[in-house]
């Protein structure tokens, strides 16, 4: 018996309850307790978006399930909300990532899945972060695969800064195994204006997340000055705040992105990997 938050209901049938009193209280319920009694559950929900609620919600269900005497098996995370906050940058600064995988051990999750972690820059595999185990899945070669149908048999895969790199490094291994072989696919996005190598070429920007879109627009008229023939751009985490939506479209001939964070142009279902 698995439990299911309401907003993962594109995906899964909710069984949890979850409401919103008028002062802005959380309250969680689990509808038939007696079918977790016992039993190991996995826990999928989203947290985004108002993840500090969701956060919340989050630690009342693992308690309650706890309390019940269900054994959390792991909690599946589409997106982890707090992951940029992965450093102490200033002095005084929370570290906020390991607040919250602290909560979520303290609270029984000890094990999470989620999808292209930002602060986990080597890609997919199995790592451990404030004593949770982290289970990373990639989407980066899903959405490299898919956007590759719009594109000429030539498209450069480039990523905008370092941190995304190994997205469009996976991207290159594709493209030794097809279609152009022995052309670098990674290239930091301020390099490639002015050297001309995307000129007349079909490029696709691919980037872990696009929040408030600056990287992204950065990126798309760098890409477009040095004379790209036609552009895309691919992300796993879209959110496309403020009217970044608008400037992308604007700009791009094709969009992308998964449905970790629903939006319009979710055309790979994270939940597919799971399996
Ligand atoms: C940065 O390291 C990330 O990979 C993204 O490029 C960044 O977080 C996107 O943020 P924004 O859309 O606000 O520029």
């Amino acid at each position: 018996m698995d439990a299911v938050l309401p907003n993962f209901s594109d995906v899964l049938p909710p069984n949890i309850e979850v409401k919103t009193f008028p002062d802005g209280d959380s309250y969680v319920r689990i509808l038939e307790p007696e079918k977790f009694r016992g039993k190991e559950a996995t826990i999928y929900g989203r947290l985004w978006p108002e993840q500090n609620s969701r956060i919340f919600e989050l630690i009342l269900l693992a308690r309650t399930m706890q309390k019940i005497g269900a054994q959390i098996e792991g909690a599946v995370i589409p997106y982890l909300p707090y992951s940029r906050q992965d450093k102490i940058f200033l002095e005084g600064e929370a570290l906020s990532i390991d607040v919250l995988l602290m909560l979520m051990k303290e609270s029984g999750i000890k094990k999470i899945t989620t999808f292209d972690c930002h602060f986990i820059k080597s890609g997919a595999g199995e790592y451990e972060r404030a004593g949770v185990k982290i289970r990373n899945i990639s989407l980066s070669r899903k959405l490299v695969e898919k956007a590759k149908k719009e594109f000429s048999k030539n498209l450069i895969t480039i990523s905008p800064d370092e941190g995304a790199g190994y997205m469009a490094e996976k991207a290159m291994k594709k493209v030794r195994g097809g279609y152009a072989e022995g052309r670098e696919a990674y290239r930091k996005i301020e390099k490639v204006e002015g050297v001309r190598e995307v000129e007349g070429k079909d490029v696709l920007i691919i980037d872990d997340m696009i929040s408030t879109g600056g990287t992204m627009v950065g990126a798309l008229e760098n890409v477009k000055k040095a004379g790209a023939k036609k552009v895309g751009v691919a992300t796993v985490h879209a959110f496309f705040l403020k009217d970044s939506l608008q400037k992308i479209e604007g700009m791009t001939d094709y969009i992308i992105s998964t449905n970790t964070i629903q939006n319009k142009y979710a055309r790979i279902n994270f939940f597919e990997e799971l399996k």
